[in-house]
């Protein structure tokens, strides 16, 4: 805290400098080299859609270049709303058609590769037949781009009506089409896959795959070659599609937050305590009887907030708050005054800036990814955290960007369910009526957040607008 000024701007230059290194990124390892195709695999309505876009999500997040190239969409522009006998295999302007929306996908995914930094592509398409796949491995080996099969199979019946009937009917193919009709047709189409489907099998055992069964009750891995690979495949493993919601909080209000002071481990102010004691009928009102596990940080003002709720609790160190290293415990205005370049600095990019002796938002990132993964893996989780913390799980879940997310206004007081559905998280907030002091500081302001208190749960505009 003490430490001159001249001593903290060196080290905190270099340990800016050390984040843009070329040759580590967000899982911080050496993976410039390895380019991979995710090539999903499975009869329609088997959930490759959403796994895709999550993947991608994910690696986003992690600061992996990923995108996600979708053979239906390619096939919509010459065919928008093609019926069931489109997909049969013996319709050869289909099949024409049908290839040729797989050509162009590939070849914008080849050429997308092309571009330094892109790792990762997933190939979204039945893929259903041994020789599609087999093409694909090929046109991929000769661009030195790794393959990985992702198949998901799934035989359940009540499953798979259920999916056709949340998600296919309002897919852009049956647009302004009756949903019963619509459903119809959807099975005919997957009637027609069924004739040519081909699971993965020993014949393509050179293959590097992962076949999903049964929404992940089997999971069969077979070649996987490098750590990128094992990072994606571990992933896929602790995704899960039971229904369920997460809440996340801040902590109450804290005696630093009153005096605009930011890190430390302070106690809850009397608005704070407040709010500890209103959150467990917040959360009831929410929640009603569903079964809920609180996680906190290891810091007191989070512990503090979670003691009258009735759940078991786990606290984990990941979650505790950005490191602000030498400036822990000052104010905006103080670290302003004897540290105007890093100031400045941090606002000029606030995601890769990091305090000396602390942290960045990337760095908390990096920290974070074994709580999303747990929180991938289970069920109904309420999560009591911190500013900084709580931007970068929102951000997970609401694909908010990297230049984005550090500056999401974040009340405190303010309960956050967010409920992930097939192709989106959607969100609902619910504030207590307990006044707290705002500690959101907008870029390039003078910090004097902690000078105007009052009712700090009004309704954000920013962090909605902001999500994808
Ligand atoms: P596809 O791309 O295979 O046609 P979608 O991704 O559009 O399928 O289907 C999404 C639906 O599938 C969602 O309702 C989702 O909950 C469900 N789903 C997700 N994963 C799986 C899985 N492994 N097996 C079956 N259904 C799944
Ligand atoms: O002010 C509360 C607080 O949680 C601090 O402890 C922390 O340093 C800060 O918010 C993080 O927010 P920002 O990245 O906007 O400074
Ligand atoms: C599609 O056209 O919607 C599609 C997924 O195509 P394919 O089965 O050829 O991958």
């Amino acid at each position: 805290r003490k430490t001159p000024q001249g001593d903290f701007m060196r080290p905190a230059t270099r340990t800016r400098m050390s984040s843009h290194n070329k040759k580590t990124n967000g899982v911080g390892v050496q993976v410039e080299e390895t380019r991979i195709c995710v090539v999903m695999v499975g009869l329609p309505a088997r959930g490759k859609s959403l796994i895709a876009q999550k993947v991608v999500r994910y690696l986003d997040w992690l600061s992996i270049k990923a995108k996600c190239f979708n053979v239906g969409s390619y096939r919509r522009t010459a065919t928008p709303q093609p019926a069931a006998s489109f997909f049969d295999f013996s319709n050869t302007e289909g099949e024409r058609l049908r290839k040729a929306a797989a050509e162009a996908a590939v070849n914008d995914m080849c050429h997308w590769f092309r571009s330094p930094g892109h790792l990762i592509a997933v190939l979204d398409a039945t893929n259903s037949t041994k020789s599609r796949r087999r093409w694909i491995k090929e046109r991929c080996d000769s661009e030195g781009i790794e393959t990985l099969f992702v198949e998901s199979k799934c035989d359940d019946e009540e499953l798979i009506m259920a999916n056709i009937m949340e998600v296919k009917t309002t897919s852009p193919d049956y647009v302004g089409q009756d949903p019963e009709a619509a459903a119809k047709d959807f099975r005919e189409r997957i009637k027609m896959y069924e004739r040519v489907y081909e699971t993965l099998d020993e014949d393509e055992a050179d293959m590097t795959y992962c076949k999903i069964i049964d929404v992940g009750s089997q999971v069969i891995i077979n070649r996987i070659q490098d750590y990128l690979q094992s990072r994606v495949v571990y992933y896929l493993m602790n995704l899960h599609i039971k229904p369920r919601s997460i809440w996340i909080s801040r902590h109450g209000e804290s005696e630093y937050n009153v005096s605009g002071q930011i890190g430390g481990d302070a106690n809850l102010s009397p608005r704070g305590a407040q709010y500890a004691k209103l959150l467990p009928g917040l959360v009831a009102k929410s929640a009603g009887d569903r079964p809920l596990t609180v996680w906190t940080s290891t810091l007191k003002r989070t512990a503090q907030t979670a003691c009258h709720l009735p759940y078991e609790k786990l606290s984990w160190k990941a979650l505790d708050e950005l490191d602000s290293g030498v400036c822990d415990g000052m104010t905006y205005g103080q670290i302003e005054k004897e540290y105007p370049q890093d100031f400045a600095a941090r606002d000029e990019d606030k995601y890769n800036y990091r305090y000396l002796g602390g942290e960045s938002y990337r760095d908390v990132v990096i920290r974070l990814e074994p709580i999303i993964m747990e929180l991938e893996r289970s069920e109904n989780i309420l999560i009591v955290t911190h500013q900084a913390v709580l931007r970068c799980i929102y951000a997970y879940f609401m694909g908010v960007s990297q230049e984005q997310s550090p500056w999401m206004e974040v009340p405190l007081h303010c309960l956050i369910k967010l409920t992930p559905r097939a192709y989106k998280t959607y969100e609902e907030r619910m504030s207590a009526d307990v006044p707290a002091v705002s500690t959101w500081r907008e870029k390039g302001s003078k910090a004097e957040h902690a000078q105007t208190p009052g009712p700090s749960a009004r309704a954000s505009p920013m962090i909605g607008a902001m999500s994808k």
